[in-house]
């Protein structure tokens, strides 16, 4: 695992994005794990700003409500097409999302799970992670090796994401998200996290135990992942012992 540390979280989406540049240079038709929430906003932000041809990349959202009415602006498919397909300019007909208004969304999940693999899995994986832990919307207690499914949003989740809704009430009760399993079989896993509100458990997931109560702990288990922090959320982290520090986008960075 490598950790980059970085002042603010516009560094993380710079940092990133470097990440994600050189990958699609290296593989034009390169397959990325799309994550939305607020955190993954400057990478895309930043990717946008690097002279890449995107025009063969395709992508697969992590997650989706269900029950929005198709269209709905908070839904990930609407937050996706606006803040990843039309930003970067990517072939929306390479870009996927979870149908949480399928008339059987258990099916829509299975399907999803089963598209991902037909397209010969994910490269990178970009992450965001929750205030309990949860990546994508597997909440805690999520079986480690889970695939796409329909779940349960924790009250916890709904009340974070209100701030996006009118209401709280409007927030979905449930959602299909890509499981900690298929999340896994990425090949490279890219989590993005910033503010000192993720700290405690940005600690907890890196340098806790692996446990279903805390699903971003998994991340120990991955054998390619980068996490890009902001100095605020990696506050709490445990010294690394034997790393030395490196410089990232001219910023002094901690590892
Ligand atoms: C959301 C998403 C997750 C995201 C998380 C954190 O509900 N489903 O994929 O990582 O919550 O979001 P944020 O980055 O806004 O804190």
């Amino acid at each position: 695992m490598e950790i980059f540390v970085v002042p603010t979280a516009s560094a993380t989406g710079s940092v990133a994005a470097g990440i994600l540049a050189a990958v699609i240079r290296s593989k034009p038709d390169a397959v990325l794990g799309l994550a939305t929430g607020g955190s993954p906003l400057p990478i895309y932000k930043a990717l946008a700003g690097h002279s890449v041809d995107m025009s063969a990349v395709s992508g697969f959202a992590l997650d989706e409500y269900v029950g929005l009415p198709a269209g709905h602006p908070e839904s990930y498919a609407e937050v996706v097409r606006r803040e990843v397909t039309e930003r970067l300019q990517l072939d929306p007909a390479k870009v996927a999302v979870p149908d949480g208004s399928a008339a059987d969304p258990e099916q829509a999940a299975a399907d999803y799970d089963a598209a991902i693999a037909a397209a010969g899995g994910i490269d990178v994986q970009i992450l965001g992670i929750g205030h309990n832990g949860h990546l994508a919307f597997n909440e805690p207690g999520s079986a480690l090796d889970s695939r796409t499914r329909v779940e349960v949003l924790t009250e916890r989740t709904r009340a974070a994401n209100a701030r996006y809704f009118s209401t709280p009430e409007e927030v979905p009760l449930r959602c299909i998200t890509q499981g900690l399993g298929t999340i896994m079989e990425a090949g490279h896993l890219l989590l993005v996290v910033n503010g000192a509100d993720k700290a405690d458990i940005l600690a907890a997931a890196l340098n806790g135990p692996v446990t279903a109560d805390c699903p971003a702990s998994i991340l120990q288990w991955h054998p390619h992942v980068t996490v890009v922090a902001d100095e605020a959320a990696a506050a709490l982290l445990a010294p690394a012992s034997g790393q030395v520090p490196v410089r990232v986008a001219g910023a002094a960075a901690t590892v």
